[in-house]
């Protein structure tokens, strides 16, 4: 087995992964560990945009007051105060490095999503923000010789040595590299893929949850999993976004019989929550019988809704709709997890020497539902946070990653005998389809028990050690499916995201979090 040492390990390449190799370039060797091309990762397809109080009509007090009613009642308010005081500037930053958001004149421009009492949601190349956030951080990457990057490199666990993390298990080139570093930080996204229907790209499988898991971390609120309303359906294109953004800018959302009805749900209507917004959407495809409804943009001016979708635009013609004059098939897919590593306010998880920050931690910022377009902004300030606070540890550490790291970190070796699962596709599919149809937009009892003695019959999965990239996210997707199921069972009541047709109040206890950890092979539970 090859070892390598590094001063700081990243594992994951959208805006926290980059964000925090940006902060620690400049003081030490930084090495970003990607399953897929650096590029790959949720932050990539972000479209909507990302929400910063920077408008004239704005307040940071007035984004940090919405973000906590969307996460209602679970928000940790420090994280929160921390993200919308910070995050100003962090865009200033980024735009100081070349990032080029969409500009009303010479201002920039701003446009409203659900759940925002202001227009605060920047915007690049129309729905394209995530992708000129990868570009713009990327170069800033690349502008430091001390990051090196290694694609197609995937963990496969942590090494962990008196209860500390010394660094990662690497499969690259079909070998094993054990990774020795001061500080690792995991960004390595959310979960989405664990459900049939998503919005997340196939990277999302919930990696760093389920490496975490495994040595010992503490996972929180797994339960609250936001569902997107709108995601493109039909049976020849892929699970395409269809951006919040096209209904802040009026678009419309018609049952099967071409008629509104977000307005019986919410006095917001299709600006409501986005929980509301996709159970009120399951409940029209459920009265007419439907496998979808329709977004409906056919009222606005064509030339507008082409300069500002242009991606959406030119997706959707492919599978030949056409978003300016046809109604667009749409049904609620899952698009992010808030729960995740549980971290503090700096990206500590709770193993020394172990980070988390973005998609992948828990650092209570969205409670039980996220404001749309919170999370790239997260990435950036938690990424930097948790940049800072991990170099602290890197300098002031004793640790030497020199000399004899084999005995040192106690790296005796991966198991060289490896299993294979011939049917792992089929179980791949049948997991996501059993979480989407029992643990999906509405749960109860007995879909979650259901799900729960389902995921049971695949544990043989859980102790297995894989050399293949689809076996080994298999095992990963298991374990936050199980992770998942087990939280959404304990929470017997309705908070945020989380809907239980058999406890449809908030219930006992509601204000506490669920923190899941493993314990001699057992998921302790507790509430936090
Ligand atoms: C969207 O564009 O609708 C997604 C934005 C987000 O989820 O933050």
């Amino acid at each position: 087995m090859n070892i390598e040492t590094v001063d700081f390990l990243i594992i994951g390449s959208g805006v926290a992964g980059l964000r925090a190799a940006i902060e620690l370039a400049p003081h030490g060797n930084v090495l970003v560990a990607t399953k897929d091309m650096p590029k790959e990762s949720s932050t990539e397809y972000a479209q909507g945009g990302i929400a910063v109080a920077l408008s004239d009509e704005d307040k940071v007090g007035i984004h940090f007051e919405d973000t906590l009613k969307a996460g209602d009642g679970l928000c940790n308010e420090n994280a929160v105060k921390i993200l919308v005081e910070e995050g100003p500037e962090r865009i200033l930053e980024l735009i100081s490095w070349g990032a080029e958001f969409d500009k009303e004149g010479t201002k920039l421009d701003f446009t409203i999503e659900a759940a925002h009492s202001r227009k605060r949601v920047l915007h690049a190349r129309g729905d394209s923000t995530g992708k000129e956030l990868e570009r713009v951080l990327l170069n800033k990457v690349r502008s430091f010789p001390s990051v090196k990057k290694y694609p197609f490199a995937f963990t496969v666990d942590l090494i962990i040595k008196d209860g500390e993390c010394c660094g990662a298990y690497i499969l690259k080139d079909r070998k094993i590299t054990a990774v020795i570093a001061r500080a690792t930080i995991l960004c390595t996204g959310g979960a989405g893929q664990i459900f049939a229907r998503t919005t997340n790209p196939m990277v999302a499988t919930g990696d760093g949850m389920a490496i975490a898991f495994r040595a010992g971390a503490q996972l929180e609120d797994m339960e609250f999993i936001q569902f997107h309303p709108t995601s493109l359906y039909s049976q020849y294109a892929p699970q395409f976004l269809l951006s919040e953004a096209m209904r802040g800018e009026g678009a419309i959302l018609r049952n099967i019989n071409k008629e509104p009805f977000m307005k019986i749900y919410h006095r917001d209507a299709e600006l409501a929550p986005r929980d509301i917004v996709s159970r009120a959407i399951i409940s029209e495809m459920v009265k007419t019988e439907s496998s979808h409804v329709y977004l409906d943009m056919t009222h606005l001016e064509k030339d507008f809704v082409r300069k500002r979708f242009p991606q959406i635009y030119s997706t959707c013609l492919r599978y030949n709709i056409d978003i300016t004059s046809g109604l667009i098939p749409v049904s609620p897919a899952a698009h992010y997890i808030m729960g995740g590593v549980r971290t503090d306010l700096n990206g500590v998880t709770s193993i020394k020497r172990l980070y988390a920050a973005g998609e992948v931690a828990s650092t209570g910022v969205h409670g039980a539902n996220r404001l749309a377009s919170n999370s790239l902004l997260e990435g950036l300030v938690y990424g930097a946070r948790t940049g800072k606070s991990a170099l602290e540890f890197g300098v002031q550490s004793s640790v030497s990653t020199g000399n004899s790291p084999r005995r040192e970190f106690g790296v005796s070796g991966y198991p060289q005998t490896y299993h294979t699962i011939p049917e792992h596709d089929e179980i791949r599919m049948t997991l996501r389809k059993l979480m989407w149809d029992r643990v999906g937009i509405i749960r109860c009892g007995v879909s979650l028990e259901e799900a729960r003695k389902k995921l049971s019959e695949w544990t043989f999965i859980l102790d297995k050690v894989f050399y293949t990239r689809r076996e080994l996210e298999l095992k990963n997707m298991l374990t936050v499916a199980m992770m998942s199921t087990e939280a959404a069972s304990l929470r017997k009541g309705s908070v945020g995201a989380h809907y239980r047709s058999d406890f449809p109040e908030k219930g006992k206890d509601w204000q506490k979090h669920i923190a899941l950890a493993r314990e001699d092979d057992r998921i302790k539970h507790s509430l936090v």
